[in-house]
């Protein structure tokens, strides 16, 4: 259904702004549904359709409102889309850090392009080149890659476990003289089990980067995502919990790699107000990029991050209805959650014997309506055949023309744990808006799938 739809079925009145961004985005959501159902007759018809049309949709756009809307015009009646000067005072983009920054409880926050640029950053700050080594979750995005041979470096891949996330015994056994840093993705709104990753980090004196664009707002053991390592990142693209279409955003309490980043993401020169943060400049100007987020970026996260505690508590708690409501299934093993209460709930994972089996209640779920599919939103990274065969921009590139570059060797054989996690997983996509009843109704499907597929 489109928005244009949703605004033809409204009672033949224009509707107002309000009502467009509301109703818009939760018709698109397919959850909000069974709200107006007055008699009974209209109350099952309108169970049905929202059945029928179990759809987690986009989160941060469900939550789009007034607060949104008029931080974008400000921005657009000041005629200061440009962070730094215009013709009315731009503030967007620094209200932003500074709120972001304290809601992630580090010292610093720098807004950027997306979440690929502030991995870009972050890999700067932590000063990762040619010569060192950086050790990378086998699943994960691209940019997780990209990042380390953007800037030089060998990116060597660990395996995830059944936290679907990098395993703290293979990332140190991956460890060499020559690794710099490990980057820990906190994939599918799960976190990864950060106290043996720092543990084995600190000893061995390997910096930690945490990856958060999947789990924007999540914590461990009380403490927020992205302020437990060295730094950390996240994503604003519309598939992440809140959003801006594009951007992103790096966090850090360590005044150099906030200077570096910051360096980094403006052409390699540094502003005033990055300096008033972090103290005297401690680095020369180098070659950098532009990653500057604009003011209207900036102006659509300042309003989504006050939603977040909203957005994650309400994905958070239908994600734990379900894993409660299906726990108690004879031999079922869930996705091994570090902890559970930090979990954004992107999704609820369970595993099967072997991947037909899997397939099979894949099958079965979707024939119910259910969104399951395998574990999505990354890649099976040493088997896609550019990394195989080590492509990079140049052919002389620095990152695999070492000796140990060229003696690496990607493939299956380099992450077949991974790859076996992978093939038995199945994921149900959970719906910040999702009612009560859309949870009991996925409960039920996958106690009668999983029963009948074992
Ligand atoms: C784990 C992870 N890291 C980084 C990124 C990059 O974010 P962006 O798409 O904003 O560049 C993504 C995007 O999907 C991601 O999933």
């Amino acid at each position: 259904m489109t928005t244009q739809n949703v605004t033809k079925h409204t009672d033949g009145k224009k509707p107002t702004r309000r009502e467009f961004l509301t109703k818009g985005c939760m018709a698109l959501s397919g959850a909000a549904i069974g709200l107006r159902a007055p008699g009974l007759m209209a109350q099952s018809q309108a169970k049905a359709a929202e059945i029928s049309r179990i759809d987690p949709g986009f989160i941060g756009p469900q939550f789009f409102d007034e607060r949104e809307e008029r931080a974008l015009l400000e921005v657009l009646e000041s005629g200061s889309p440009f962070r730094y000067w215009g013709p009315g005072k731009p503030t967007k983009v620094l209200r932003f850090e500074e709120a972001f920054a304290k809601h992630m409880e580090t010292s610093f926050a720098l807004g950027v392009t997306s979440g690929t640029a502030a991995l870009d950053c972050a890999v700067t700050g932590l000063g990762v080149g040619p010569g060192d080594e950086v050790i990378v979750p086998a699943y994960t995005w691209w940019s997780d890659y990209t990042c380390v041979v953007h800037a030089g470096a060998l990116p060597v891949f660990a395996d995830i476990d059944n936290t679907l996330n990098i395993d703290p015994k293979d990332f140190e056994r991956k460890i060499t003289p020559r690794t710099k840093a490990v980057i820990a993705v906190h994939l599918l709104g799960g976190l990864c089990d950060m106290d043996p990753i720092m543990e084995i980090a600190r000893k061995r004196g390997v910096a930690v980067l945490e990856d958060c664009a999947q789990c924007v707002g999540g914590s461990y053991r009380g403490r927020k995502l992205g302020s437990i390592g060295d730094v950390g990142i996240y994503s604003f693209q519309i598939n992440k919990m809140m959003t801006s279409g594009e951007g992103g955003a790096v966090v850090t309490s360590n005044p150099l790699i906030y200077e570096r980043s910051a360096r980094f993401h403006d052409m390699g020169t540094i502003r005033r107000l990055f300096l008033d943060r972090s103290g005297p400049s401690q680095v020369q100007t180098f070659a950098g990029e532009n990653f500057r987020m604009s003011e209207l970026t900036g102006a659509v996260l300042g309003a989504q991050l006050t939603k977040l505690d909203l957005m994650v508590a309400q994905l958070r708690g239908n994600a734990a209805a379900i894993y409660d409501g299906i726990k108690d299934l004879p031999g079922i093993r869930l996705r091994h959650r570090p902890d559970p209460k930090g979990d954004t709930g992107y999704g609820v994972y369970f595993e099967m014997k072997d991947k037909t089996m899997r397939d099979r209640c894949i099958r079965e779920l979707r024939g119910k309506k259910v969104p399951a599919g395998t574990m999505s939103g990354s890649v099976l990274l040493p088997v896609q055949e550019s990394v195989i065969n080590k492509r990079a921009r140049h052919s002389d590139w620095p990152s695999f023309n070492s000796s140990h570059g060229r003696k690496i060797k990607y493939g299956p054989d380099s992450c077949r744990q991974t790859l076996d996690v992978f093939d038995r997983f199945v994921q149900v996509r959970i719906g910040a808006k999702y009612t009560e009843r859309i949870n009991d109704y996925v409960i039920d499907a996958i106690r009668q799938v999983y029963t009948s597929v074992v």
